[in-house]
C-alpha cells in the first residue's frame, strides 16, 4: 500500500561556511539540532517513509537523528536533483506524493507545508511549489510565469537576465511532487555547466514541456525561508524561533517583561500568570506552572515547577520544584534536587540529589546533596552534608522540624533525628536521636562534653 506523502529531506551540503567540525544541520537553533525542524515537520504531516539525504559528517547526523528516517548517501554533491535522486530507491512506489524539503531551513513553518500539501492535493499537478515575493532576492532562483500567470520555469540567479533578475517572486526549494511523475521524469533532469550539477528547479520547465500543470503557493513571509549557511544566518534563525515562541507564549497569558532577551526553547510549558524578567534561559524538558515569577538572569533547563514559584538570579538543573518554591538570589539547584511546597532558599544555595521536604528553610548559603530533609526543617546559613570522603558518597537524613545550627558539618553517613537541635558550629559524625541537643567538635549531647573539649556554651 502506496501512503498518501513521503518526504525527502536535503542535507547533504558541506557547509563549509559555518567552519566548523559539527555537520551544518546539526547545529542548534531554537534549541533543537537544525535538521530536527525539517524532520519533525515532515513527521507532524504525516510523511511516510521520511528520506534524509546525507553526506558530510553522515554518520554523526545518522547518530542524532536515529532511526525514524531512512538514510541516502550522496557521495558527490551533485545537485539539488542529484540529491533528490539518492533516495529514488528508498521511495519509488511507497507513496503518491514527495514532499521536498532542505535540512538547513529551520524556521519553515508547519502551518505553510500543511498548505502546501492541501494545494497539492487538491489540484494535483506535476508539482506544487513555495515561493515568496520578497523585495531581497537573498540568492534566490526567480519564479518565471507566463502571461497567464502559469508558472513557467526557475531561473537561477547566476544564470539570469537582467529582466528574470527583476523578477520579485522566488523559489523557496520547497516542492510537492507526484511522486510518479517525479521518478519518471527526474532522469532527465540535465546536467548544468558551469557548476556542474544536476538543479531540481529544472523539473519545472519539464513539467511545463510536457504540458503538465504547476501550482505554486506564494507566501510573503520571508522570516520561513531563510536558510543557514554561516553562523550569522544561524544567529538569525534562532532570532527568528526566539521571537515566535515568545508571541505564542505571550498569546497564551505569560508575561515577558523583555522578549528581546527572553531565550525559551520550543520544548518548553509554561502556565498562565507566570511572569518572566529579562535574561532568562529556559531549556529542554522544562514545565512551568501558574503565577511564578521567573529572573532577571535566570537559567532553568529539564526542570519541573509547580504554580507560584519565585526564582531569582538562579540555576535550575534537572530539579523538581513544589509549589510556593523561593530560590534565589544566587541559588543552585542540580541534578536529582527535589523541593516540597514552600521551601525558601536564599542566596548562594546549593542542592543536588536531595528531598527537601514542605517548608524547609534554608535562608543562606550552604551545600545540600545526597540528602533527605524533613518537613520544616530550618538549615543554618553555612550548613554543609559533607557527602564525599574521597572514594564514595554517603546520605545525610534530617528529620522534620529540625534546627541546624549555623555552619554545621554534617559528615555522612549520618542521621538527625525529628526535632533535633545542633548547635553552631558542630561537626556531626554521629547520628543523632530525636529531639536530641548536640553542639562541638565533634558534636555530643551536653553531658558527653569533657572539660577540655567543652565547647563555649554560647556558641
Ligand atoms: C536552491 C534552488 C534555488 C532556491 C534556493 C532556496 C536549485 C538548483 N536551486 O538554491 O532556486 O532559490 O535553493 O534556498 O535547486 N544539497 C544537497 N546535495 C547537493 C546540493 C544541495 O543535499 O548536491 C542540499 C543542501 O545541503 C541544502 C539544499 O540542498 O540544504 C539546497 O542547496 P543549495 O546549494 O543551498 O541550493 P541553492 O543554491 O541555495
Ligand atoms: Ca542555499
Amino acid at each position: 500500500m502506496k501512503s498518501e506523502l513521503a518526504a525527502v529531506i536535503l542535507a547533504a551540503g558541506q557547509g563549509t561556511r559555518m567552519k566548523s567540525s559539527l555537520p551544518k544541520v546539526l547545529h542548534r537553533v531554537g534549541g533543537l539540532p537544525m535538521v530536527l525542524w525539517s524532520v519533525n515537520n515532515a513527521k507532524a504531516l504525516g510523511a511516510e517513509p521520511i528520506v534524509l539525504v546525507i553526506g558530510n559528517g553522515a554518520e554523526a547526523v545518522k547518530e542524532t537523528v536515529g532511526p525514524e528516517v531512512l538514510y541516502a548517501f550522496q557521495a558527490e554533491r551533485l545537485g539539488t536533483a542529484h540529491a533528490v535522486m539518492q533516495a529514488r530507491t528508498l521511495l519509488e512506489g511507497k507513496a503518491k506524493h514527495v514532499l521536498v524539503l532542505y535540512g538547513d531551513m529551520p524556521t519553515l513553518r508547519r502551518e505553510t507545508l500543511e498548505r502546501l500539501v492541501s494545494l497539492h492535493r487538491e489540484r494535483q499537478p506535476a508539482v506544487t511549489m513555495l515561493s515568496v515575493e520578497s523585495e531581497d532576492s537573498m540568492g534566490f532562483g526567480r519564479v518565471v510565469r507566463d502571461e497567464n500567470g502559469q508558472v513557467k520555469a526557475i531561473v537561477e540567479e547566476a544564470v539570469a537576465t537582467p529582466e528574470i533578475l527583476a523578477i520579485k517572486e522566488l523559489n523557496c526549494g520547497v516542492y510537492c511532487f507526484d511522486a510518479d511523475w517525479l521518478w519518471r521524469r527526474l532522469p532527465d533532469v540535465p546536467l548544468t555547466q558551469p557548476k556542474g550539477e544536476y538543479y531540481l528547479t529544472d523539473m519545472i520547465g519539464l513539467a511545463v514541456e510536457e504540458g503538465k500543470r504547476v501550482e505554486a503557493l506564494t507566501i510573503t513571509d520571508v522570516s520561513e525561508v531563510q536558510g543557514v549557511n554561516n553562523r550569522v544566518h544561524l544567529a538569525r534563525s534562532e532570532r527568528i524561533l526566539r521571537q515566535r515562541i515568545n508571541e505564542e507564549l505571550m498569546l497564551s497569558g505569560i508575561t515577558m517583561i523583555d522578549p528581546e532577551s527572553t531565550y525559551i526553547e520550543a520544548t518548553v510549558k509554561i502556565g498562565r500568570d507566570t511572569i518572566i524578567y529579562p535574561n532568562t534561559v529556559i531549556q529542554g524538558n522544562t514545565t512551568i506552572g501558574e503565577n511564578c515569577i521567573l529572573g532577571p538572569n535566570t537559567l532553568i533547563r529539564d526542570a519541573q515547577i509547580g504554580d507560584r514559584c519565585t526564582i531569582l538570579a538562579s540555576v535550575i538543573e534537572e530539579a523538581t520544584l513544589e509549589k510556593e518554591v523561593h530560590i534565589g538570589p544566587f541559588g543552585h539547584l542540580r541534578p536529582g534536587a527535589s523541593l516540597g511546597k514552600g521551601v525558601y532558599m536564599g542566596n548562594f544555595g546549593e542542592v543536588k540529589n536531595a528531598r527537601l521536604e514542605a517548608g524547609v528553610v534554608m535562608a543562606h548559603f550552604g551545600y545540600i546533596g545526597d540528602a533527605e530533609v524533613g518537613e520544616k526543617t530550618n538549615i543554618g546559613a553555612g550548613t554543609v552534608t559533607c557527602n564525599y570522603d574521597g572514594e564514595r558518597k554517603h546520605r545525610t537524613i534530617i528529620g522534620a522540624k529540625a534546627f541546624i545550627g549555623s555552619g554545621t558539618m554534617l559528615v555522612a553517613p549520618v542521621r538527625v533525628g525529628r526535632g533535633a537541635k545542633i548547635g553552631a558550629g558542630s561537626v556531626v559524625t554521629h547520628d543523632v536521636p530525636d529531639g536530641a541537643l548536640v553542639y562541638g567538635v565533634p558534636a555530643r549531647n551536653k553531658g558527653q562534653h569533657t572539660e577540655e573539649n567543652k565547647p563555649d556554651e554560647e556558641a
